[in-house]
Formats: C-alpha cells, sequence, structure tokens
C-alpha cells in the first residue's frame, strides 16, 4: 500500500504536465507578417485592417481566385443557415445568400464593426435583405448554438488570434451534420505567390480541427487556381 502511494505522484506527474502545457506559444523571432504567437507549430498572422478592405472586392479576383467555382463547389440549398466567418466586406456573403434564398440566411461574422458597416452598405446596394452582419469576438462568433448547416472561412482562418477557442465556439454553433467549408492558400505549392503566414497545408488545418472529436475531415477539393477547399463535417 505504502508503494502505491509513493507511486501516484509518479504516476500523476505527467497529466498534470500535459494538462497545464500553454496552448500558444510566443517567439521573439518570427515572421514579420505573423504575431509572434504559435499554435501547433503555425505562426498566426495579423489581422487584416478594414482601410485595405478595397482588395477583397478588386476587379480581378473573380478570375484570380475563381470564386465562382468555389461558389458552385459548396453545392448550397435554398434554405440553408450559412455563416461567412470572417465576412469582410461581403464578398461571399451576398453570393451565398442568393444561393440560399428565398427561406435561406447568411450570418456574416467580422470582428471589425468598421467591416459589417461596409457590409451592410454594400447589401443595401445590392438588395439583399438575408444576410445579417454579426459582430463576433476573436474567441466566440455568436450564433445560435446548433444553427448553421455551412460555414464559409476564406482566408481568414490562418488570422483568428485564439484559434483554439474560435474553433470550439463554432463548432458548438453548427448544427449536428452541418459542415465547415476551409479556404486556405496552399502552404505546399512553392507558385502561390502569398506570404507564408497567410498560407496553409492540408496536413496543418486537419491537425488544427482534428482536435475537436466531433469534427471529421471530409475532403480537400483541388478545383481553384491556388487556394484548397478543405470540408470539415460535425458528427
Ligand atoms: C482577409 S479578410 C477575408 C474576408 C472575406 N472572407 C473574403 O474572402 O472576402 C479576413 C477578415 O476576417 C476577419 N477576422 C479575423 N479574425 C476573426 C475572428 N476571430 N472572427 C471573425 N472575423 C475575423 C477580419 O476582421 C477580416 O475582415
Amino acid at each position: 500500500m505504502r508503494a502505491l502511494l509513493l507511486l501516484l505522484p509518479l504516476l500523476t506527474a505527467p497529466i498534470a504536465a500535459a494538462q497545464d502545457s500553454p496552448r500558444y506559444e510566443t517567439r521573439t523571432e518570427h515572421d514579420p507578417n505573423g504575431i509572434g504567437k504559435f499554435y501547433m507549430g503555425r505562426e498566426i498572422a495579423h489581422v487584416m485592417g478594414h482601410q485595405a478592405a478595397g482588395w477583397l472586392e478588386r476587379p480581378e479576383r473573380e478570375t484570380e481566385e475563381r470564386t465562382d467555382l468555389l461558389v458552385d463547389a459548396m453545392q448550397l440549398k435554398a434554405g440553408e443557415s450559412v455563416a461567412d466567418i470572417g465576412a469582410g466586406s461581403g464578398y461571399f456573403s451576398w453570393r451565398m445568400a442568393q444561393a440560399v434564398t428565398p427561406t435561406g440566411k447568411v450570418f456574416a461574422v467580422d470582428i471589425q464593426q468598421e467591416m459589417l458597416d461596409l457590409l451592410h452598405r454594400n447589401m443595401g446596394r445590392r438588395g439583399v435583405s438575408n444576410v445579417t452582419p454579426t459582430l463576433g469576438t476573436t474567441t466566440d462568433p455568436k450564433l445560435p448554438v446548433e444553427s448553421i448547416d455551412t460555414m464559409l472561412l476564406v482566408d481568414v482562418y490562418h488570422e483568428f488570434d485564439e484559434p483554439y477557442e474560435m474553433l470550439k465556439a463554432m463548432v458548438a454553433a453548427l448544427k449536428k451534420g452541418g459542415r465547415i467549408v476551409l479556404v486556405e492558400f496552399r502552404a505546399e505549392d512553392p507558385k502561390v505567390n502569398i506570404k507564408r503566414v497567410h498560407k496553409m497545408s492540408v496536413e496543418q488545418a486537419r491537425k488544427e480541427f482534428e482536435v475537436f472529436p466531433s469534427l471529421r475531415w471530409k475532403e480537400t477539393l483541388n478545383v481553384l487556381p491556388q487556394q484548397h477547399i478543405m470540408i470539415f463535417t460535425k458528427h
């Protein structure tokens, strides 16, 4: 009995250490385009400021990124509840709103009120009424529990300040059987001329998403010229 008691601290020590190990690491030497904070070996990028919103709406974007193919690949259905996480100026929000109309809706989530103000004006200009601008935080998209069929993240996940907490809250807002469509520039491809911290590999994305037991990688579609479309479903 005494021997067992002496052993107990040894048996519990690794578990305690694992629980105490910090989720994020800060490094002083890092990529200037990143914030010096690392998650699962990946450096987190700076958030794109609202001052650069014009770049999201550049006319050549459709041909450069084939955004039309992305919307088609999602195969949205009328009546779906969709969330555009990190919606920016709403480039994808109104395109998805058209695909789910008349009964479906889009929650356009962003952490910058200035982006949401711009998005609101853009929706008004286009006469789109089924997009709801939603102010989230870096850890919470502020969406109702188990309410969303499809979440789209285009060029945003890599700039989440708190990716673990944010993804946890997103999973809670997804319906069972719902999906996350993650779109990121291909890190595996040196010809994709985008700053390193703004790209992601499928391997890294799967590592970070599959931390959540209810999320499963379904498939990766490589129909776009520069980006992966990675689909994860909630079970
Ligand atoms: C590069 S822009 C992409 C905008 C849009 N998805 C597009 O492709 O046109 C990234 C946007 O994500 C937003 N963002 C960053 N972190 C966020 C978070 N945790 N939750 C919601 N939005 C976030 C930024 O404010 C910015 O508007």
